[in-house]
């Protein structure tokens, strides 16, 4: 296997969401072909790809045939059993590595890994069961949050202990014995950096974009981001320092609250493509998506100056409908996923608005 793989070189994606849509698309110009490997019918990733597996994320046969037709591996959905990634990677270059998934795929393994490496986060404690909690309670104080340590998403699997709440109901509600207590941040903002890191063990850090969440799913990414040149400079600083210390090779989006004395700390990591790098596809000299593509296929990785400041907005569920006036404004560019149902939360795609002047 040379290490860059020439173009008509074939990525597998596991997952068939809008990020594996989007880095098939961003794929074909440098001349690969993508297969995606997804349990959907028709989904958003499909559409635009070459190739698509359809079987469940456990049906080892299914997997083992994907490895062998493919010269890459990677994901863009990171739930998938740390296990059969690892099986995959005998088969195929799996990038990121399976180790990443490993920790991003468990809150308190995340944490824990982000502290060892000199990051800053909230104050937290793995809680297994009711006593825990209560003795976590006691040692962070309130107000402070309970979240699932897997699969939450979009603020789903959490919930704010505050002044007044009963513990027992918020331990019951989680439905889990493996959660995490955080001290409840107050951030003066939520920020984001995509990192990319080369086969060669280059970083490069995306500017950061600025996030405003509404019912816990993101709505809009700003970049530049309104924060002090330092705050900027050390969010970049810290994402590199945690994909460095990973050995990624591929992307790692890290999100981060900014305290009001100009403090970073790191809330999430997540290694593939994320919706707060959206912006890059239209403000950027390089998108996260080619970004990803060059990373995982060995190229050096393109450069990553803000060409226009960008307000990227999510269209999520009947949002979309707005999709008729979009393709009139003059300096909007508009990214549908292709997705048949607008269901309420469902991010059906999103616009970057670009300040050309
Ligand atoms: N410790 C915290 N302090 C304050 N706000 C938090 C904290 N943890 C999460 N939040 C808020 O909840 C949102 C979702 O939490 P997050 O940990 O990013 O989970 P997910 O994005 O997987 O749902 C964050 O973007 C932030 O607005
Ligand atoms: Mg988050």
């Amino acid at each position: 296997m040379p290490e860059v793989l020439a173009p008509g070189a074939v990525i597998g994606i596991i997952g068939g969401g809008q990020l594996g849509r989007m880095t098939a698309l961003a794929a074909a110009p440098l001349g690969y072909r993508c297969h995606i490997f997804t349990p959907e019918e028709d989904s958003p990733a499909s559409q635009v790809a070459e190739r698509t597996t359809v079987a469940s994320y456990d049906d080892e046969v299914a997997l083992s045939a994907f490895a062998a037709s493919v010269d890459v591996i990677t994901y863009e959905f990171e739930n998938i059993p740390v296990d059969t990634v690892e099986r995959l990677s005998k088969l195929a270059p799996v990038r990121p590595r399976p180790s990443v998934l490993a920790v991003s795929q468990h809150r308190v393994a995340e944490k824990d890994f982000a502290r060892d490496a000199g990051a800053g986060t909230a104050p937290y404690r793995h809680v297994t069961s009711f006593e825990q909690l209560r003795k976590a309670v006691e040692e962070i104080g309130r107000p402070a949050v309970l979240k699932t340590c897997r699969f939450g998403y979009d603020g789903k699997g959490q919930v704010k202990i505050a002044a007044e709440t009963d513990l027992a109901e918020a331990w019951e509600s989680l439905n889990t014995d493996d959660a995490v207590l955080e001290g409840f941040v107050s951030f003066e903002k939520e920020i984001s950096v995509i990192v990319a890191r080369g086969l060669d063990g280059t970083s490069r850090a995306f500017p950061v974009a600025e996030n405003h969440h509404v019912d816990h799913i993101l709505s809009t990414s700003t970049v530049p981001a309104a924060i002090a040149p330092e705050t900027e400079a050390a969010a970049r600083a810290v994402s590199e320092a945690l994909a460095e210390r990973l050995d990624l090779v591929g992307l790692l989006a890290v999100e981060m609250f900014v305290t009001s004395d100009g403090k970073v700390l790191v809330n999430e990591v997540a290694p593939r493509p994320h919706n707060s790098g959206h912006w890059t596809q239209d403000g950027c000299a390089t998108s996260q998506f080619e970004q990803f593509v060059r990373a995982v296929t060995g190229l050096p990785l393109g450069p990553v100056d803000v060409r226009f400041p960008t307000v990227m907005q999510n269209l999520i569920g009947d949002q979309v409908e707005q999709w008729k006036t979009i393709v009139a404004e003059p300096d909007a560019k508009l990214h549908l996923y292709g997705k048949a149902e607008a269901r309420p939360g469902r991010k059906m795609g999103h616009v970057n608005r670009i300040r050309v002047s």
